[in-house]
């Protein structure tokens, strides 16, 4: 049959790599007959555990599991990728500022955006999941000049669920039935969850924002719920969200590679000033993908709050890139 798809991992012994692994061998991304060969990475200090998660992958029998391959080499890792997923990130210490988390960060992508440049197979598909994902995508495509921006992408997509789900909930309707639901800007908590738009298939006189309580409700609480909505699980579980990220992951990826079949989808990438984004953002934007590309949806019409919204989302995001550039600039310098 055809050779398998070379899917590396990053961040491969960590929470959410346990759901997401299963999710992958299963064929919850690239559908159930596509075999896949998975390149996992860590750092060396989680290359034990690693090796643990590797007996556990083989024990599972997957029959769509052609390989596994545990590395701390990002070069080894990334060889002939055709799509990474990269999980593994610098986490947020108690008390740590964005600068110094920006700055932790800024050097795993850029490492990791050089092994993929220098390895990927062409046409890789990549997406970003660990955090800041927005930035550390835009700093991994600065340094994987090589790979088309229009394949590297920051997941947005379990906010995006979230919001369907409260949706769905809020009108009494079937989770397949919402549509036209968005993420707009920073996979953070000035996310915008847009709802202004949403529909519900068959019920063409439901209007959404009103079920919802109106825009006031809406600013009050639906929007707050779903900015907050990781912190929330955290609190709770003690630990972040894992399978509702590994869902999404694998949602993702199945909406760019095999298509979204007209639905609005959320994704982080970098547009052309769409909405007034400045260019090359990774912003998450609605998006439909057809033929393996995704396409930013045109032409909606954005309220006045919504605006606001947008451009305080927009703002943190060009602040971040602020920061992550000088922090680079200020690492390269102090090199020479
Ligand atoms: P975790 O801490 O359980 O696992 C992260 C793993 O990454 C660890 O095993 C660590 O050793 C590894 N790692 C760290 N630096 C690495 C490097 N340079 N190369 C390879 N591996 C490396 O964390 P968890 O829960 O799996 O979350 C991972 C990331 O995903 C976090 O940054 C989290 O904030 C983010 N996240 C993003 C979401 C999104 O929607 N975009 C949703 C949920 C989590």
């Amino acid at each position: 049959g055809d050779p398998p798809m070379v899917v590396t991992v990053t961040g491969a012994a960590g929470q959410i790599a346990y759901s997401l692994l299963p999710a992958i061998c299963a064929g919850r991304m690239f559908g159930p007959t596509t075999r896949v060969a998975l390149r996992l990475l860590e750092i060396p200090p989680a290359m034990t555990s690693l090796g643990g998660v590797v007996m556990e992958l083989t024990d599972c029998a997957w029959p769509l599991l052609a390989s596994v391959t545990a590395t701390s080499d990002a070069a080894e890792a990334f060889a002939g990728a055709n799509a990474a997923v990269l999980v593994g990130a610098f986490p947020r210490g108690p008390g740590m500022e964005r600068a110094e988390l920006l700055a932790k960060n800024a050097g795993i992508f850029k490492a990791q955006g050089a092994a993929l440049d220098a390895g990927a197979a062409p046409g890789c598909k990549v997406v970003v999941v660990g955090n800041p994902a927005n930035t550390n995508a835009m700093i991994l495509s600065h340094f994987a000049p090589s790979i088309p921006k229009k394949n590297i992408s920051a997941l947005t997509r379990l906010d995006h669920n979230r919001a369907v789900a409260a949706v769905a909930a809020a009108v009494g309707a079937p989770l397949g039935d919402v549509g036209g639901v968005c993420i707009w800007g920073n996979h953070s908590s000035t996310q915008y969850p847009d709802v202004t738009r949403a529909t519900v298939a068959g019920k063409p006189d439901v209007n959404v924002v009103e079920v919802m309580g109106g825009q006031q409700a809406l600013s009050e609480t639906f929007i707050p719920t779903i900015q907050k909505r990781g912190a929330a699980i955290i609190a709770a579980r003690k630990m972040s969200s894992a399978m509702s990220a590994a869902k999404a992951i694998c949602d993702h990826m199945a909406s760019w590679v095999g298509g979204s079949d007209g639905a609005t989808v959320s994704m982080g990438v970098a547009g052309a000033g769409e909405y007034g984004i400045e260019a090359g953002t990774f912003f998450s934007y609605p998006v439909t993908c057809t033929g393996g590309e995704w396409s930013i949806v045109e032409g909606l019409t954005v309220d006045e709050a919504s605006r606001k919204y947008i451009d305080a989302t927009s703002q943190e995001l060009q602040a971040e890139r602020s920061d992550a550039l000088s922090v680079l600039s200020a690492a390269a310098e102090s090199k020479l």
